[in-house]
């Protein structure tokens, strides 16, 4: 069989492969991957390993995975002020969850690589003009012409070069005292404050900087204690766009093995997770953490037959299952994941995307009901719950900015509020409220399984 032959980090290019786009220019596009493989890496094997090994504790059901960022970056909104304040809302949503169920959460945003979409048709037709589908700044321009929509491999540098300058900011953040627990009071957004959802966390805070006085008081501070001082935090995208990622695999000179270092996290998108084609080639042999997505198109014999694949060594930590289904689907296919998985004593992460299975069209605009969006997390909750499986994470869309483009939330945005300030290039994200909202409510829910698993480490809170 296919997944028996030997590996190579171009080995993907014998496979069928879908959602490639079509280059024009093939011998330009070589000359880009040329170039790329020559540039520095953007993370480094042994992070990625400490990834891992943080992932080993959430498949062990003792830490929380919180992912989350913008569907799709974009060249246009490349700037100090969005990092940090999707950075802000980010660490507000961790300190929730970490203080509220007593956990430790392991930080992944989909960010600093996050630009490559796949979409569910080749072309778009607007008036009668058929041209290319916007895949992704990485690939194409959004704007409806044939210049911008012919795929161009120089795109791919840009978004090389964005994606170190995003992760220099946030690496400075994580480590430069930004992320410092004494300064969880400033991480709140003006437009937040007046919030029901920021006024918890006023409260919160409260509580924390009352821990912080007491452990100051017994000798700990963020002067001598790296960690109330830092953070860690890693980058996620997906794994869409093989040649990218190919000029970015490389051998670790300590392990000896291959990893990718366009990022920490990779992960294989629902339309691209065919077991003999290209990119599940790609990633059985990268050893960085990983994920899959898992939609309505896929059974439990083929997901067996994909961790075969992916995690041969049953290592707890290297594969997440990224479920998307929406609301009212979710119960129609976890449960017969979970008991397969179960029944072949599997080692996964179980995380809950709420956002892909819930799109809608309103107004025009294509949005996700809040509702709709936290009925999926419960469900999510409660069938794992049902099927005595660790519901480990949630993976979201979301941003620092104050956007409309999720409906309902504490401040209510209606369908026709939608055009105010709807700015996503793809999919609608939740804006920083409803994303803190989300935090209180999946906190809330650990805190009652928890509670009820074992009602004395609970207890308290
Ligand atoms: C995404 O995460 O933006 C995405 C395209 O998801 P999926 O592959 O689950 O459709
Ligand atoms: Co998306």
């Amino acid at each position: 069989m296919s997944t028996s032959s030997r590996w190579t980090p171009d080995s993907w290019r014998q496979k069928p492969i879908a959602q490639m786009p079509a280059y024009p220019d093939e011998a330009a596009l070589r000359v880009v991957e040329e170039e790329l493989a020559t540039f520095p890496p953007l993370v480094f094997a042994g992070e990625a390993r400490a990834l891992r090994k943080s992932l080993g504790e959430v498949a062990a059901g003792r830490a929380f995975m919180l992912q989350g960022g913008d569907c799709a970056e974009t060249f246009s909104e490349h700037g100090a002020d969005p990092i940090r304040d999707f950075f802000r809302v980010f660490l507000q949503m961790a300190v929730v969850l970490t203080f509220a169920a007593s956990r430790p959460v392991v930080k992944i945003g989909r960010i600093a690589g996050q630009f490559a979409k796949p979409r569910s048709a080749d072309m778009e037709t607007q008036d009668g003009v058929s041209l290319p589908s916007y895949r992704g700044d990485i690939i194409n321009g959004i704007a409806f012409t044939a210049e911008a929509r012919t795929p161009d491999p120089h795109r791919m540098r840009k978004a090389y070069r964005q994606s170190a300058a995003t992760l220099n900011l946030l690496r400075a953040f994580a480590q430069g005292g930004y992320a410092d627990l004494e300064r969880v009071h400033q991480w709140t957004l003006g437009f937040v404050s007046g919030s029901p959802a920021g006024a918890r966390y006023e409260e919160l805070a409260n509580r924390i900087s009352e821990t912080l006085n007491f452990i100051r008081a017994c000798g700990i501070t963020s002067d001598n204690s790296e960690r109330l001082r830092t953070t860690d935090f890693y980058t996620s995208h997906e794994a869409l766009l093989l040649p990218y990622e190919q000029a970015f695999t490389r051998v670790d000179s300590t392990s000896g093995n291959y990893y990718a270092t366009s990022g920490h996290f990779l992960w294989i998108g629902d339309r691209t997770r065919q077991p003999d084609h290209a990119h599940v080639e790609f990633m059985r042999g990268i050893k960085n953490p990983i994920g899959m997505k898992c939609g309505p198109s896929l059974d439990p014999e083929e997901l067996l037959k994909l961790i075969d694949i992916l995690n041969p060594a049953n290592e707890p930590g290297r594969l997440t299952l990224i479920v998307r289904y929406g609301a009212d689907k979710i119960g129609n296919y976890l449960p017969d994941l979970l008991r397969a998985v179960k029944r072949e004593g599997k080692s996964v992460i179980w995380s809950c995307d709420p956002m892909h299975g819930n799109t809608i069209t309103a107004s025009g605009y294509k949005t996700r009901p809040f509702n709709d969006i936290m009925r999926e997390v419960g469900n999510f909750f409660d069938i794992c719950q049902a099927e005595d499986a660790y519901p480990g994470g949630i993976h979201i869309e979301m941003t620092g900015k104050n956007v409309t483009e999720c409906t309902g939330g504490a401040q209510s945005i209606s369908d026709t509020d939608l055009s105010n300030r709807y700015h996503t290039f793809c999919d609608p994200r939740l804006n920083a409220d409803q994303a803190l909202e989300m935090a209180f409510l999946v906190a809330e829910r650990l805190r009652r399984d928890r509670a009820q698993a074992e009602p004395q480490a609970a207890s308290g809170f």
